[in-house]
């Protein structure tokens, strides 16, 4: 229990949002609480600007700023808060999806105009499928959204979560009045374009009070008790156990832009988010406090630079201490590895780090070793589960168009792949390759790559998968019958693991009624 201390004051957490919900607006202001920056604007949006001439030299763009944004360091009110940066464009989900395995909570934000969005409600798959403690963000209140019982019911049986507000609005639009805080029983006033300041704040002990008349007037006022004592009745106060339990959200109304509702956001966060939390590895439960180090990569990040191949993976600290120069075991490639230069992303600085404890994010430069999942510990043989390829949604073959090249095309694809910015799949039993993605822009991004950084040409040849299905069976003869009867629809993935590649929902169906001991997963474990 040595760093103890260090890992209770220790958050690290993502804010994840559909595309142009608020996500970027209000990291911008959790920094500015934080003193990370000092003025509004400073946080580039990772998000291609929608007029862009190229999406994908727009992507290059993004790429330079956002190792700089994936990680953001701070303090607010003696505790250390890492939040980890998510892209936002949609064709990069599974960067998104990785980056909630490295977080102990997230803030979801939701615009209240569209309520629940396509995107909002995968990230939520993602965050069920770990238990991911959740808080609410209710944004734009200062625009006619709809209404706020409708939008909590939308939200509850959309995204299966059961909800519970901490704040309360008075109306939306240009009718946004403010937020009454149901745990402290304060109003915070909204006046449209100016910073929420205490003067904007009022202690109402009791609702009866003539004050909340003069200040909002009779009719909100009224409005306001009614739906106060209807939630009081329904809520009461916030379970935090079942929100640690990711069973209940505490929801706050606000409005990010205007710096409107944050501050009660944050405070909150830090009170009930969790800490470093214990993980899952294939062997037994790691505990944070233990005292000998271990953690587990989960994005890599290229360089700019054509000519050096140096990567940054990215390590979250799941126990002990990580200490600079200092070997460590990399259970995949069983040998020790040790870095000189590990980084921090503190603000927006990347400084040299002497140690990291549980709950942080260590840059570490690469040469080539690590793939996605990959494990450090300081000796002891188990690797960290729960950071899963999803399938992806479109596959295209891969075809050399360039002979002479071949061997640079082979580099570069696996080192793409381990990158993730797709997944390689290898025709069974023959040598097709096939790539599969989230969205058409990734495509763009490796052939780009491909030529941009190792000098090989290649063509893309589309295919009709619609999924991919890893296939596992207790009966291992079983599943390689499957295989050889499905010639067109069974590749490997990278780690050799059969996958099946289904044309439709009718096709997987079949396949599954006919094929009782196999079983087909969306994901997989990266690691076996
Ligand atoms: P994202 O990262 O989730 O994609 O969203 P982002 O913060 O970039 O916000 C998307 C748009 O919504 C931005 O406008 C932003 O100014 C606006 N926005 C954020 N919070 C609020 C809010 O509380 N109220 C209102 N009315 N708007 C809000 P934009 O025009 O797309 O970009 P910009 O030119 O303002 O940067």
């Amino acid at each position: 229990m040595k760093y103890s201390k260090e890992i209770n004051r220790r958050k690290t957490f993502a804010i994840i949002s559909h595309p142009d919900a608020g996500k970027t607006t209000l990291t911008e202001k959790f920094l500015l609480f934080g003193g990370a920056i000092q003025t509004a604007g400073a946080v580039k949006s990772n998000k291609i600007k929608k007029h862009a001439t190229s999406d994908f030299m727009e992507i290059e763009r993004q790429r330079g700023i956002s190792v700089a944004t994936s990680v953001m360091t701070f303090e607010y009110e003696n505790t250390l808060i890492n939040l980890l940066d998510t892209p936002g464009h949609k064709d990069f989900a599974e960067d998104t999806y990785r980056t909630l395995t490295a977080v102990d909570s997230v803030v979801l934000v939701i615009d209240s105009v569209n309520g629940v969005e396509e995107q909002t409600r995968r990230l939520m798959e993602v965050c069920r499928m770990r238990d991911t403690p959740v808080i609410v963000f209710i944004n734009k209140m200062d625009r006619d959204g709809k209404n706020r019982f409708d939008l909590l019911e939308e939200i509850e049986n959309e995204l299966k979560l059961q909800l519970h507000p901490m704040t309360w609005p008075i109306n939306s639009g240009k009718d946004f009045k403010g937020v009454y805080n149901l745990h402290d029983k304060s109003l915070l006033l909204f006046t449209a374009n100016t910073k929420a300041s205490d003067e904007n704040t009022l202690l109402i002990k009791d609702l009866s009070t003539k004050e909340l008349d003069e200040k909002v007037g009779e009719k909100d006022a009224n409005q306001l008790r009614e739906d106060v004592e209807l939630l009081d009745g329904v809520y009461g106060e916030l379970p935090v156990d079942e929100y640690l339990k990711a069973k209940v959200a505490p929801v706050f109304f606000g409005s990010a832009i205007n710096n409107f509702g944050v501050k009660e956001l944050l405070d909150t966060f830090i009170r009930i988010a969790p800490s470093p939390l214990p993980r899952e590895t294939s062997v037994r439960e790691v505990e944070p406090t233990e005292d000998k180090f271990s953690g587990f990569i989960f994005k890599i990040h290229a360089n700019l630079d054509p000519k050096h191949r140096d990567r940054i993976a990215f390590l979250r600290v799941c126990s002990g201490k990580f200490a600079r120069n200092t070997y460590y075991h990399h259970v995949r490639l069983e040998k020790d590895v040790r870095f000189s230069n590990p980084y921090s992303f503190l603000a927006r600085d990347k400084d040299v780090i002497e140690e990291a404890f549980p709950g942080d994010v260590v840059g570490l430069f690469d040469t080539g070793n690590f793939k996605i999942g990959d494990t450090l510990t300081e000796g002891e043989d188990f690797y960290y589960t729960g950071v899963p390829s999803f399938s992806p949604e479109l596959f295209k073959e891969l075809v050399n168009k360039d002979p002479m090249k071949t061997k640079q095309l082979e580099k570069g694809v696996r080192q793409l792949t381990d990158e993730g910015v797709a997944q390689l799949f290898t025709q069974h039993g023959g040598n097709r390759k096939i790539i599969g993605c989230v969205g058409e822009l990734q495509f763009e991004v490796i052939q780009y790559r491909l030529l941009q950084e190792y000098g090989a040409s290649c063509q893309f040849n589309t295919l009709p998968f619609f999924k991919a299905c890893w296939i596992t069976s207790d009966d291992q003869k079983k599943l390689e019958d499957f295989a050889r009867f499905k010639p067109q629809n069974i590749v490997t993935d990278k780690d050799g693991n059969f996958v099946y590649l289904a044309q439709s929902e009718w096709f997987l169906n079949t396949e599954r009624t006919n094929n009782p001991g196999i079983e087909f997963h969306f994901t997989s474990e990266i690691h076996k």
